[in-house]
């Protein structure tokens, strides 16, 4: 059986980027594979949340994890801080992770970039902490957006270089997945690239938005001023409120908006207002679960304790090898 590793950062609520990315078609990747669904809280300190925000963040995350319909009693969900083994790991891979290779991340220099007073150890190392996560379950697929397909190149390098390190054949080569299909971007809707956490005000819709919210949100989304020659390629803020549309719409309904579109009859006004209505139906049983679950603390204390047992299980059988491997020995 396959093993599946999924993690989402703790640094806000879940958005539909999260969703299309991560978390399509559970059911069938619970029901196929061994799943671990972990929250990175410890991911998310390098963007140093204050103590008041840091539990309510992994709550959030924790209760749209469930409502988007992860089993617990079927995957292994947990927090990444509750199962001390990954920092283990984490460091053991540290020794042979690279200062050049991880000052050419892309993620790292994006963020010393935009973070110039913030460009700690923990940020340059995210990617190893990144491959310990995967790493430590011995997951072979991992459902990812485009977006982390580096950190992902980076974790087959950390662990073919433990291997040829140590002269074995321990970890095997995680590979992105999503059920064959190619790996997605959802865009933002302020057309300023992907949607994501921590972009401007109305790039992103949450799974926890309100039908009003998401009707406003969509209805600012950037435009332009509409195709003035037929059957021509769109332009990219335009493809974009098509990739959202082909993500929570029928095929017939992109259909309808691509043949005004290449006829040069859509009103995006139309258009928007299709897309809010689609995204409010498809979001709204997720909803519905949001407000139940975040209401019920037992259930999650019981969801987050056997977690952290399956969890741990698994993570220290992984670094009692990795340490034998390495030579430690007991006296
Ligand atoms: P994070 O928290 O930014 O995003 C979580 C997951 O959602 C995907 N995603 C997207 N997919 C498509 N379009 C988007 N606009 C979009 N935004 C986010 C991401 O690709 C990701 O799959 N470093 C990771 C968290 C992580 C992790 C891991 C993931 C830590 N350890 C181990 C997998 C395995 C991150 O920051 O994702």
């Amino acid at each position: 059986m396959d093993i599946v590793v999924s993690g989402i950062r703790s640094t806000g609520n879940l958005h539909l980027g999260n969703y299309f990315g991560a978390l399509k078609n559970f059911v069938k990747m619970q029901n196929e594979n061994k799943c671990f669904f972990f929250i990175a809280d410890y991911h998310s300190l390098t963007t140093h949340p204050t103590p008041k925000e840091l539990h309510s963040i992994v709550k959030n995350v924790l209760v749209e994890y469930l409502a988007s319909g992860i089993d617990p009693e079927i995957s292994t969900i947990y927090i990444q801080s509750n199962v001390p083994e990954v920092t283990e790991l984490y460091f053991l891979l540290n020794i042979n992770a690279y200062l050049g290779e991880l000052e050419r991340c892309t993620s790292f220099k994006e963020k010393a970039r935009s973070l110039p007073n913030n460009i700690n150890a923990g940020l340059l190392t995210y990617p190893v902490l990144m491959a310990a996560d995967i790493l430590i379950h011995k997951a072979n697929k991992v459902p990812v957006g485009k977006d982390q397909e580096q950190h992902l190149e980076m974790t087959r390098q950390f662990g073919n270089r433990f291997n040829r390190m140590y002269n074995c054949q321990y970890f095997t080569e995680p590979v992105a997945y999503n059920f064959g299909e190619a790996l997605i971007k959802i865009p933002g809707l302020d057309g300023n690239g992907k949607m994501g956490k921590s972009e401007g005000e109305g790039n992103a819709i949450f799974l926890s938005d309100p039908p009003d919210v998401i009707r406003k949100k969509v209805m600012r989304a950037v435009t332009d001023s509409g195709p003035k020659v037929m059957n021509q390629p769109k332009p990219e803020i335009i493809e974009n409120l098509f990739t959202i549309l082909n993500a929570v719409s029928t095929p017939d309904t992109v259909e309808h908006f691509d043949a005004l579109y290449n006829n040069c009859q859509i009103r995006y006004s139309d258009l928007k207002k299709q897309l809010a209505e689609d995204i409010i139906a498809y979001t709204e049983p997720i909803r519905n679960r949001i407000n139940e679950i975040s209401k019920d603390d037992e259930y999650l204390r019981k969801v987050v304790n056997m977690g952290t047992e399956k969890a741990r299980e698994s993570a220290s059988k992984t670094v009692r090898e990795v340490r034998q491997i390495m030579g430690f020995r007991d006296f």
